[in-house]
């Protein structure tokens, strides 16, 4: 919901008689979030979306995570991670805990039922590959390196035009703009990172005028239900509000840089109920003649770190590969490995492109982040070259 967006056709007010050329009423609905007091949409359906044939049971298999103890840093090749199918069933659970679940998928196929997904928003990192987002408010292409918000309780579906490599969070709530970016009237601030021409909302085209069955897989908390619907759920001829998905590429992020070392916080993206995210960008480095571009030693004692290396110069560090990810823990060290400060000093600029998010609540780890954990990691400032943020 980066701002107020209106499409299709609309009647002057909301909650009046609005009729098609045939006479008939379009059906309105409220697209509401956190009940009926944070951001919303008003869509107006060519036929009521609540035409239900049949529900039966949708069962998901279940992610079995287990805790980070000992207590270590840790380093997942989850590129090796096998994933394929459509954008949901792809997905392979790597990290969570009850605020948000973060998971691996190779995109292969298009979805040929749609997706609602009434337990939190979904953040989609899209690590390769390009596609579109298809929703009841629209078409959203989406392309590499691009962040796509997907907000709670609206159906979807993706289809990938190539085959397509993401990083999902599902958060348990909503996942915003930091208030720290917006002015008293919610425009993003001149010091924001970001400006509103920089995130696309989804086009709408004409209504799909389809009666017949159309599948819908929903899930909220837990619970889990296949319905089939009477309306095709894409039969909007107009809407207007806030909440809507909407996609920004990581190369729009205007990075600030500083004379010496900003912290973390100056790359945040978004934030959700316990968890911020950030991203490292392409960027000049502190420009201080004797300043030491890479990172101090650092513990996080408030949260879990997690980085994923999207493109850049990691490839050079130790045993990182593109779709690494890293887990940096509270109360551990990180920070440069043996070598690397002395190595960085007078470099310019870095090619880095890595997003991450902090988690203020412990993460557990999946079955499948053990099978492909570089167990040495954690030794790896000891003796070795490379540089964990
Ligand atoms: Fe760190």
């Amino acid at each position: 919901m980066p701002f107020y967006v209106s499409q299709g056709a609309l009647p002057p007010k909301r909650h009046i008689q609005f009729r098609k050329a045939d006479g008939e009423l379009y059906a309105e609905e409220l697209l509401s979030t956190k009940g009926f007091e944070s951001v919303y949409s008003l869509l107006y359906h060519l036929r009521p979306p609540t035409a239900t044939l049949e529900v039966r049971p949708w069962e998901r298999p279940l992610a079995r995570f287990l805790p980070n103890d000992p207590l270590l840093n840790r380093h997942l090749r989850a590129q090796r991670i096998e994933s394929k199918g459509n954008a949901v069933e792809a997905r392979v659970p790597v990290l969570g805990n009850d605020d948000i679940v973060i998971s691996v998928a190779e995109v292969t196929a298009p979805m040929e039922w749609f997706y609602r997904n009434a337990s939190g928003d979904e953040l989609l990192f899209i690590h390769e590959g390009e596609g579109v987002v298809e929703s009841v408010l629209g078409e959203l292409a989406y392309r590499r390196h691009d962040f796509v918000v997907i907000p709670c309780g609206i159906t979807w579906r993706l289809r990938p035009t190539t085959p397509t490599r993401m990083l999902v969070h599902e958060s348990s709530g909503a996942i915003t703009i930091p208030k720290k970016y917006r002015n008293a009237y919610g425009q993003l601030l001149e010091l924001a990172p970001y400006y509103e021409r920089d995130f696309r909302a989804p086009v709408l085209g004409a209504p799909v005028d389809a009666t017949g069955t159309f599948e819908v897989r929903v899930t909220s908390r837990g619970r889990s239900a296949i319905y089939t619907l009477q309306n095709h759920p894409f039969d909007v001829a107009g809407w207007d509000g806030y909440c809507y998905p909407y996609a920004f590429n990581a190369h729009d992020f205007a990075p600030l840089v500083g004379q010496l070392h900003l912290p973390p916080p100056v790359h945040q993206t978004f934030e959700a109920p316990g968890a911020a995210f950030c991203v490292f960008v392409p960027r000049p480095f502190d420009f201080h003649p004797q300043a030491i571009p890479v990172p101090y030693f650092h513990s996080n004692v408030d949260c879990d770190e997690v980085l994923y290396y999207a493109s850049g110069n990691f490839m050079s560090r130790r045993g990182i590969e593109g779709g690494s990810i890293t887990i940096h823990v509270p109360g551990a060290w990180h920070g440069p490995q043996p070598g690397t400060i002395e190595a960085a000093l007078g470099t310019k600029e870095t090619n880095e492109l890595a997003p991450m998010v902090d988690t203020f609540r412990p993460l557990r780890l999946s079955e499948a982040a053990f099978t492909v954990e570089d167990r040495a990691y954690y030794a790896s400032w000891a003796s070795g070259v490379g540089a964990p943020r």
